[in-house]
Formats: C-alpha cells, sequence, structure tokens
C-alpha cells in the first residue's frame, strides 16, 4: 500500500495574499485540489492533508466536493512543515511506503509520484526527486561571497518525497527541529537517500511570480472566436435535393442559384463569421452566374482554404436543419462524415421542425443555422 501526506497547512507568508497558500486558486481551483488530482491520478491508495487549524473546515468542504473523497483524510497540521508532516504520519500504518508532498507544488504530474514510489519500493530506503541547478550556487556571508560551490556536486531536490513509512516515523520521533524536507530528516537519522530524476512541473509555488507562472502553465493555448451563420431556401419540387453535400432522391428540391444547401451555406458562413471574413455573398458571390449549381460543399472546402489564409483553423461546427423534410436523422451518420472531412473539425448536426409554424412548417421552405468555432492554425 502506499499513502500520500499532502502537507497543506502552511501560511504563504511570502506569496502575501493573506490567505493559507494551499487555498490559493491557480487557474480557477484552488493549489490543493491540484496537487490531489495528480496524488491521486497516481498509484496512491490513501491521501492525508495536513490542513490550518483555522481552515480545517474549508479544506475538508474541498475535499468532500471531489470524486475521490473517500480516499482522502483532513487533519490539521502543526506549526512548521516538520510538525505537520509528523502529525500526519500518526495515520500512515508502518508497512506502507509514504510519499511526503507540498500542497504548493500543484503542478506535479502523477508520474513523478510513480517514479518515486517504484524506487522506494526496490531500494527499501528514501527517495527524493532532483534537478541539476541550472545557476552557478555561491556560499554567501551576508553580501559577501564565501565560496563558489561545485556545481557538478549540487542539486535541488523536490516532492515527492517518498519512505518506508516506519522508518520515516521512527526518524521524525528522534529529530532536532530546523529541518525543511522530510530526506533531511530522515538522513539525520542514519537513513540513505537516493535520487531520481524530478519534473520542471513539480516547482514550488513560493511567490508571486511562481503563480503567474503556474497561471500561464495552466492557462488555455489558443484564442477561439465563435461564429453563426443562418441560410433559407424555397421549396422548389422541380429541382433535386442537395443537404448536407448529399443527394436526397424523392424528396422535393430547393430554389437557387447555386444547389442551395442550406447546411452547407450555413456552415461556411459561420465559419467566415467566426475567422471576422465577412459572409458568403461578399466573399463568394453565391449569386454570380459562375457560381450557378456549384455543390454548396464546395464553398465550405473554399471558406476553410480562406481560414487557413488568415492563419486560422476550425475548431467545431455545430448545425441545425429547421424543416418538415428531409428527416436528417436517418442520414446523419453520412452528413457527419462528409462534412466533418470538409470542414477539418467535427461536424454535429441536429434536424428539427416548428410545429407546423413558420415558412418551414408550412413546408414553403428549409433553413439552416450553424455555429463555428474558429482558432490559431498549428503548424
Ligand atoms: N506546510 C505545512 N505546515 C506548516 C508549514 C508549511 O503543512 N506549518 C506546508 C505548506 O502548506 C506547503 C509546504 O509545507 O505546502 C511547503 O512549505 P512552504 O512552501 O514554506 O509554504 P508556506 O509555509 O505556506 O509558505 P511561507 O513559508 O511563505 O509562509
Ligand atoms: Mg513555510
Amino acid at each position: 500500500m502506499t499513502v500520500a501526506v499532502v502537507v497543506a497547512a502552511g501560511s504563504g507568508v511570502r506569496l502575501g495574499l493573506g490567505v493559507p497558500k494551499a487555498l490559493v486558486p491557480v487557474g480557477g481551483r484552488s493549489m490543493l485540489d491540484l496537487a490531489l488530482d495528480g496524488v491521486l491520478a497516481a498509484e496512491v491508495d490513501r491521501a492525508v492533508v495536513t490542513a490550518p487549524v483555522a481552515e480545517l473546515e474549508r479544506v475538508r468542504g474541498l475535499v468532500r466536493a471531489r470524486a475521490d473523497a473517500d480516499r482522502v483524510a483532513v487533519v490539521a497540521g502543526g506549526a512548521t512543515r516538520q510538525e505537520s508532516v509528523a502529525i500526519a504520519l500518526d495515520e500512515v500504518p508502518d508497512d506502507e511506503v509514504v510519499l511526503v508532498h507540498d500542497a504548493a507544488r500543484p503542478l506535479t504530474p502523477s508520474a513523478l509520484f510513480d517514479l518515486v514510489r517504484a524506487a522506494v519500493v526496490t531500494t527499501g530506503a528514501g527517495v527524493v526527486p532532483a534537478l541539476a541547478p541550472a545557476d552557478t550556487v555561491k556560499e554567501v556571508d551576508g553580501s559577501a561571497v564565501v565560496a563558489t560551490l561545485d556545481r557538478s556536486r549540487l542539486a535541488a531536490v523536490q516532492t515527492p518525497q517518498g519512505f518506508p513509512a516506519g522508518a520515516l516515523r521512527a526518524a521524525y520521533a528522534s529529530a532536532g527541529t530546523g529541518h525543511t524536507d522530510d530526506a533531511s530528516v530522515f538522513a539525520a537519522a542514519g537513513g540513505a537517500v537516493s535520487t531520481v530524476p524530478g519534473d520542471p512541473d513539480a516547482f514550488k509555488i513560493t511567490t508571486a511570480w511562481d503563480l503567474r507562472r503556474a497561471e500561464q502553465l495552466l492557462a488555455r493555448p489558443v484564442a477561439t472566436r465563435t461564429g453563426i451563420g443562418i441560410d433559407v431556401h424555397a421549396v422548389d419540387a422541380s429541382r433535386p435535393l442537395r443537404l448536407g453535400g448529399l443527394e436526397w432522391p424523392g424528396e422535393p428540391g430547393l430554389a437557387g442559384h447555386s444547389d442551395a444547401d442550406v447546411v452547407c451555406h450555413a456552415i461556411a458562413d459561420a465559419l467566415l463569421s467566426a475567422g471576422g471574413l465577412g459572409d458568403l455573398g461578399a466573399r463568394f458571390g453565391t449569386d454570380r452566374p459562375e457560381e450557378a449549381g456549384r455543390p454548396g460543399v464546395d464553398f465550405v472546402t473554399r471558406t476553410v482554404a480562406l481560414l487557413a489564409e488568415a492563419g486560422l483553423a476550425p475548431v467545431s461546427v455545430a448545425v441545425q436543419v429547421v424543416g418538415n423534410r428531409p428527416r436528417i436523422g436517418r442520414r446523419r451518420d453520412e452528413i457527419v462524415a462528409l462534412l466533418t472531412a470538409a470542414v477539418g473539425a467535427p461536424v454535429a448536426v441536429a434536424g428539427t421542425t416548428t410545429d407546423g409554424l413558420g415558412l418551414t412548417g408550412r413546408g414553403e421552405g428549409v433553413a439552416a443555422v450553424a455555429t463555428a468555432l474558429v482558432g490559431p492554425r498549428l503548424p
């Protein structure tokens, strides 16, 4: 069995928001909630969270709102990180692997927990994730530089730090004060500690700059825009019906210069709208003689090409046909396949009637309404 101790009882003085750090939101969710995502997605059976005494109920509420709440216990932490870990270890049986983790490292990937856990099982001793320092590190006395340390012999360590639980508890029971991580407590009691490669995403949020970096890492990478398009054509039973790029033998057709495919025209208009590229009439002059009889799906593919020229690409499209006939449902899969290929992104297709009301309800015409989402074209 593997238990994670997630320490979240600090006050976040250096972040300076006047709120315990673990409750500070990053990308709309608290650091603790985000940290628990990584912890509980790993091969971890249970988690014990240390909460600030004054925020015990708030933290319990936050945990209760999670789908995996039954795997998490919350206890009140102590005055220092070291005390908080010691309190949490009372909830962890001796024969388990314990992974001690800072809630202040909310973006730690679950793979790092699995890596540390596996190394504890293999070595039977302490394991810490470590990164080589990028900077040259000096020993100083106030502002005076005393020595330049040999960087090749230095490592910056992160959490989760993993140990056999019984050995870590014994180390904590005999430890002096002033330890800032678990490996130093373990080593002070004579325990061996080795490293595994750390992960840059496991960085600790200490200052406002760290918080901004975490926000940026969680931010949606692309800006998208929505667009809307509507098209209506009158019924002309003397023409064949073309709708959604398909032929519909036996169904009454629609009047128009082009093939009067309202579905394709609405989609093309929605894509142009989302791209800020005007509309179908302005772009292609659908009533020009040379456009007569042109398949509606061509307008969709030409619109996608225009978007590409503008550095844009469709993200998704939804279209709804409004009319008594044809029944969309029976050929939905064919339309979806054809239009998804033309748009190059998922297309949802629906149909509806209007309870006998209006031009579509009286069977005088067929309408289509489309929305489109467009974003930057990725290389
Ligand atoms: N921690 C804890 N109990 C304490 C102090 C710290 O559980 N009495 C936890 C923090 O919640 C954090 C981790 O230990 O997840 C690392 O501590 P640190 O980054 O120093 O957080 P804070 O103590 O909250 O920040 P500060 O030192 O700026 O006040
Ligand atoms: Mg602290």
